[in-house]
């Protein structure tokens, strides 16, 4: 019991990155073409969200002001504190990208090292990287002496089981100034396919001398991010298709992690009980319309409503019978018609509902569960946004 309450309250204390305080140890992990400004302000809004970042930014493209890379890096004073990630392999190129994203206002700035498209394999970027340790303690070290804020590497484990390298790359860039290390426990062989690795991200946490390390990999409830931080003794956790499922996994497990320090808990068997319950309907129909908003203010109406179709989706995995919601989101167009569908939705919802309109049980999803909580070897717990993403 005390072994636990101390644990929780080094974690409770935040997650210190550099000069950087954040207010809690958990980050929203970058997830292209969904962590943008709007799904941003609506995790902040929510609550619990220590670090957001930006999907990953070419930094050549930023560098030569073309306008899609620009856009990945719009933000406002509600969207910090705020990582923008950047992918390049040209220490000079990285550097004066990282001072770009500095002066437009970033707490921090954070290298890819995990993408695996070839494109940007080939000229040695991405999780070509953790291949070549050189060029990526070159890289690092160009943008640490470039900037004053903290600069931060993402990565996998390794290349594949035979070569797990993130120890020894996690080592050498903390040597040459890199503040913290993200680290997704699995290998980029293998996908999003087999157990994350707890032992893997430990692995790397004894590696460093001081720089916190931040765990990755399936976290979709409270109880997993306790697990991941309590076994592999990682500073902080890092959430993305989690957060996805439920922008409310932030403030659910700050508030978890809170009541385990007060000490109602009996040790490392905590009842269901102390974990906050997920929102309700009516709450995630609220913030789902607010994400609607916000990408309609960002990205304009038609462009928002488009992007919105694989979006609304996500919500819906948790509404219960959600086929009716989902045929016709998927053909979105304006945001006056996502009114009319969700009110279609909640009359046709209400056949699946007790008389107080709560869902009855036989229809309620099934909880979600860590691929490392679930008892049997798992092909994949969590789902995978469509799309080239399979070795992210
Ligand atoms: C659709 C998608 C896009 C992603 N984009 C990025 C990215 O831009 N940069 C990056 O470092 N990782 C990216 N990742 C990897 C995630 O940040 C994270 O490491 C991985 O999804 C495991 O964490 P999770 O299980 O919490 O999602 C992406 C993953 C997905 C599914």
């Amino acid at each position: 019991m005390a072994g636990i309450t101390r644990h929780v309250e080094v974690v409770l204390e935040g997650l210190t990155i550099g000069p950087l305080r954040l207010t809690t140890n958990l980050c929203l992990s970058p997830l292209a073409g969904y962590t943008n400004l709007p799904f941003r302000l609506v995790v902040r809004e929510v609550g619990g969200v220590g670090l957001a970042t930006t999907d990953l930014v070419n930094a050549r493209s930023l560098l030569e002001k073309r306008p899609k890379a620009w856009k990945l890096v719009e933000t406002r004073p509600a969207d910090q504190p705020l990582a923008v990630q950047l992918f390049g392999a040209r220490p000079d190129e990285m550097a004066a990208a990282a001072q770009l994203v500095e002066t437009l206002g970033a707490a921090c700035v954070d290298i890819n090292m995990g993408c695996p498209v070839r494109k940007v394999c080939q000229v040695g970027a991405g999780s070509a990287l953790m291949r070549d340790m050189d060029q990526a303690v070159a890289v690092a070290r160009a943008m640490v002496k470039a900037v004053r804020i903290p600069v931060t590497a993402k990565m996998r484990l390794g290349w594949d089981a035979r070569n797990i390298t993130a120890p020894e790359l996690a080592r050498a860039l903390e040597d040459v100034g890199v503040a913290a290390v993200f680290v997704h426990g699995r290998t980029r062989e293998q996908g999003f396919t087999g157990r994350v690795s707890l032992d893997g991200i430990r692995q790397v946490v004894r590696a460093v001398r001081n720089i916190p390390v931040i765990g990755n990999g399936d976290v979709t409830t409270p109880e997993a991010a306790w697990v991941m931080l309590k076994e592999t003794g990682c500073a902080g956790v890092s959430i993305g298709r989690g957060a996805f499922y439920d922008p409310w996994i932030f403030r659910r497990t700050w508030a978890y992690l809170s009541r385990l320090r007060t000490g109602d808990s009996t040790g490392d068997q905590h009842s269901d009980q102390e974990i906050p319950p997920e929102p309700t309907f009516e709450e995630r129909l609220q913030v789902m319309r607010r994400h609607l908003d916000l990408l309609v203010e960002v990205f304009g109406e038609e462009s928002a409503c488009k992007m919105f179709r694989k979006i609304g989706p996500w919500y819906a995995r948790r509404f219960g019978p959600n086929h009716e919601f989902n045929r016709r989101i998927v053909h979105l167009q304006r945001r006056d018609e996502f009114e009319e569908i969700v009110a279609t939705y909640c009359r046709w919802r209400q056949q699946f509902c007790d008389a107080e309109g709560n869902l009855l049980p036989r229809y309620q999803p099934p909880p979600l569960t860590a691929s490392f909580l679930a008892p049997d070897e798992v092909a994949e717990v969590v789902s995978v946004p469509s799309g080239p993403v399979e070795f992210w």
